[in-house]
């Protein structure tokens, strides 16, 4: 076989290098592009105060569904609260705190599986009274998240008008 002359080689040397630096600045390029796409996109979900509110929208017009005794609205937006707890849990599972790191999500299923889960029992019972100590169990735990959070200032109270006002909440 016929050496190449060395011309040659540098050429397909040379050749080689290019590509090879072509295709690191097409990746740095992408790379970029892909971080900054991440920072939009973390810009667009909404924190977990929002996320919160949509708790108490929900937690709201359950107390006043199963006050006016509609129990087909209560057992509605008691599945849309848990729903709404869970997705604030996703959007934020851990706080900063003073001391620490404070795991929320444990709080959250512990809220879910005893508070709600009682509620869901006595909405099937169609129980009043059983639903005004049930709802308060159920405040007063949503409360102790908020002071382990360091936000005892965010107290609970049963509502006296619901938080949507279009809806009809007699049965
Ligand atoms: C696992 C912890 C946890 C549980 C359980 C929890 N919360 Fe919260 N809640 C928080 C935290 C943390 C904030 C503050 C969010 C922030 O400021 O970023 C908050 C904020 C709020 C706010 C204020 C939102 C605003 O910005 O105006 C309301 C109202 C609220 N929670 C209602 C409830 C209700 C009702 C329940 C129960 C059905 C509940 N929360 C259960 C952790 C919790």
């Amino acid at each position: 076989m016929r050496p190449l002359p060395s011309l040659l080689i540098a050429l397909i040397v040379s050749c080689g290098f290019a590509t090879t630096a072509v295709m690191a600045d097409d990746k740095d390029d992408e790379l970029k592009e892909l971080r900054a796409e991440i920072q939009t996109l973390r810009g667009m979900i909404p924190g977990q105060a929002f996320a919160m509110t949509q708790v108490a929208y929900n937690a709201s017009n359950l107390g006043i569904a199963a006050q006016a005794g509609n129990w087909p609205l209560a057992t509605f937006y008691l599945g849309e609260t848990r729903v709404r707890l869970r997705a604030a849990m996703r959007l934020q599972p851990v706080r900063k705190i003073s001391t620490g790191d404070l795991e929320l999500t444990p709080i959250a299923t512990a809220v879910e599986n005893t508070q709600l889960a009682a509620l869901e029992g006595i909405l099937a019972k169609q129980d009043k009274a059983a639903f005004a100590q049930g709802y308060s169990d159920l405040l007063n735990a949503c409360q102790a998240c908020h002071i382990a959070s360091e936000k005892p200032f965010l107290q609970l109270t049963p509502p006296t008008s619901p938080a949507e006002t279009l809806l009809k909440f007699q049965p």
